[in-house]
Order: C-alpha cells, then sequence, then structure tokens
C-alpha cells in the first residue's frame, strides 16, 4: 500500500498564521501539522509517500521533510497541484503515477488522528474505504445520510450541507482502489469551483463500492483557528500526560 498527502490550498481561513508559511507546516504542540499524519500512515505499515504541495509555500516541504528517514520512510515523494486550489480530488490526480495501477491510502495534510488504521489499510481489496467521526459540528464537513431503514447504509454524502443530517464528518482519510483516477477525470467542478472528494465517494457508493469505519481516539482537521486550537490543545494534553494541567498553570515545567 501506497500513502498520499494532500496539502494543497491557500490556508486563506488561518490568515494571517499562512502569510509566511504553508499550513500544513504550522505547529501542533511540538511538531509542524503534516508530522501527524505522515506518523498516522507510517503507524499503518506505510512507508512510500507522496505529499502532493499546492502553489503556497510548495518549497518549504522539503526543507522540513527532507527525504522522510527521520519517518522511516523508504520513499518520499513530492508534487506540485498547479492552478490554485482546485479542490481535493484535482490534487489527488496528480498521484496517478505514483500509484502505479495499485490501491493508495490518502490523508489531509491537515488531519490529526491517533486512531489506528493498519487493519483496514491491510484488509483493504477494492472499492473505497471512508472513515467517519462523530462531530459536534458535522456541518463543516462531508456529512453521510443514513438508511432510514439500514441505519449501517450511507446512501448519499452531502458536501458541508446548511444543516446536518448525521451526526457524523467523513474525515480526511481514505483508501481507494486505482479506478478513483478514472472517477476523477469523469467529475465537474462544484459549486465553489472545485473537484470534491465528495463526488468521488458519492461515485463509489453509486456503484455499491463504498465501505466505512468509524475512526477510533481523536480526530480533528486543523484548518480554521478553533480546530487548530483543539488539535494543538489535544495534542499537548496527550504528550505532556499527568503533567499537562500543573505545565499550563506554570507550576511545572515538561519532564521536570
Ligand atoms: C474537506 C472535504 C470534506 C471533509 C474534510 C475533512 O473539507 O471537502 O468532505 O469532511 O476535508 O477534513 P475542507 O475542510 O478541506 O474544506
Amino acid at each position: 500500500m501506497k500513502g498520499v498527502i494532500l496539502a494543497g490550498g491557500k490556508g486563506t481561513r488561518l490568515e494571517p498564521l499562512t502569510l509566511p508559511t504553508n499550513k500544513h507546516l504550522l505547529p501542533v504542540y511540538d511538531q509542524p501539522m503534516i508530522f501527524y499524519p505522515i506518523q498516522t500512515l507510517v503507524k499503518a505499515g506505510i512507508k512510500n509517500i507522496l505529499v502532493i504541495a499546492g502553489e503556497i509555500h510548495a518549497g518549504q516541504f522539503v526543507s522540513v521533510l527532507k527525504n522522510g528517514k527521520q519517518f522511516g520512510l523508504d520513499h518520499l515523494e513530492y508534487a506540485y497541484q498547479e492552478g490554485g486550489s482546485k479542490g481535493i480530488a484535482d490534487a489527488l490526480s496528480y498521484a496517478e503515477d505514483f500509484a502505479d495501477h495499485g490501491p493508495v491510502t490518502i490523508i489531509l495534510g491537515d488531519n490529526t488522528t491517533d486512531a489506528d488504521i493498519s487493519s483496514p489499510v491491510k484488509n483493504f481489496k477494492q472499492g473505497a474505504t471512508i472513515f467517519l467521526k462523530k462531530v459536534p459540528d458535522p456541518e463543516r464537513f462531508g456529512n453521510p445520510e443514513f438508511d432510514k431503514n439500514d441505519p449501517q447504509k450511507i446512501i448519499t454524502i452531502h458536501e458541508k450541507p446548511p444543516k446536518a443530517v448525521s451526526p457524523y464528518a467523513v474525515t480526511g482519510l481514505y483508501i481507494y482502489d486505482t479506478t478513483v483516477f478514472d472517477i476523477i477525470k469523469s467529475l465537474k467542478p462544484s459549486g465553489r469551483g472545485e473537484l470534491e472528494v465528495t463526488d468521488i465517494n458519492n461515485a463509489y457508493l453509486k456503484k455499491g463500492r463504498l465501505n466505512w469505519a468509524e475512526l477510533s481516539g481523536f480526530w480533528s482537521d486543523a484548518g480554521t483557528f478553533y480546530s487548530l486550537y483543539r488539535s494543538n490543545r489535544y495534542w499537548a494534553k496527550k504528550k505532556l500526560g499527568d503533567q499537562y494541567q500543573q505545565v499550563v498553570k506554570g507550576i511545572a515545567i515538561p519532564g521536570k
């Protein structure tokens, strides 16, 4: 299994933080944001990774990630998405040669999670697998609608609906077989002018080839101030453990 990290976009929602640097290099506690998705893939046994960068501060990735040896990667490759914010599905189209007719596990560069996706990755055979998570603000994400008679069955996925139809977000982790690249070629830009990952998932769904699993543990994106803060807080708390409260109060220093 190969892995793809999608790190395009302009990060406009996080300006002015994203004026001097790429969104995915902003700190999440003690690491640049993009380290977390890389570690999620490595934990799932994926050591061959493509990072797809957008036009903004794209060169900065190389000086931070280098050749990937620091993460235990066998191979780290970079691709460059042209044309600004043309969407997640457009960014993924740059992975076709890298995928080389095999399946790929994809993670968005601003998604951090401590979930272990090793077994869905190892057991993946064909079609698509998406990962859902219950969130307080599902209207901010891809939002699945379930069959009233079969609560396990997704009937469609809405991209950022005005009103959520279920408590779930479609997280930015996906496993696709090689047909994803033909699906992308058939997509039309959405109202916001982007090729939407939700349209990829709905195309698999229509063919009866979409599976889903619920992510266990923490998951958040980090594309807004509050989700970036939430991610920072979660990872600081997890890494500081019992010392967290004392460190925050300024009455202890980590490790002492
Ligand atoms: C994107 C996708 C959305 C998904 C989300 C996960 O949204 O379009 O379907 O739920 O990532 O982070 P974005 O926040 O990039 O607009």
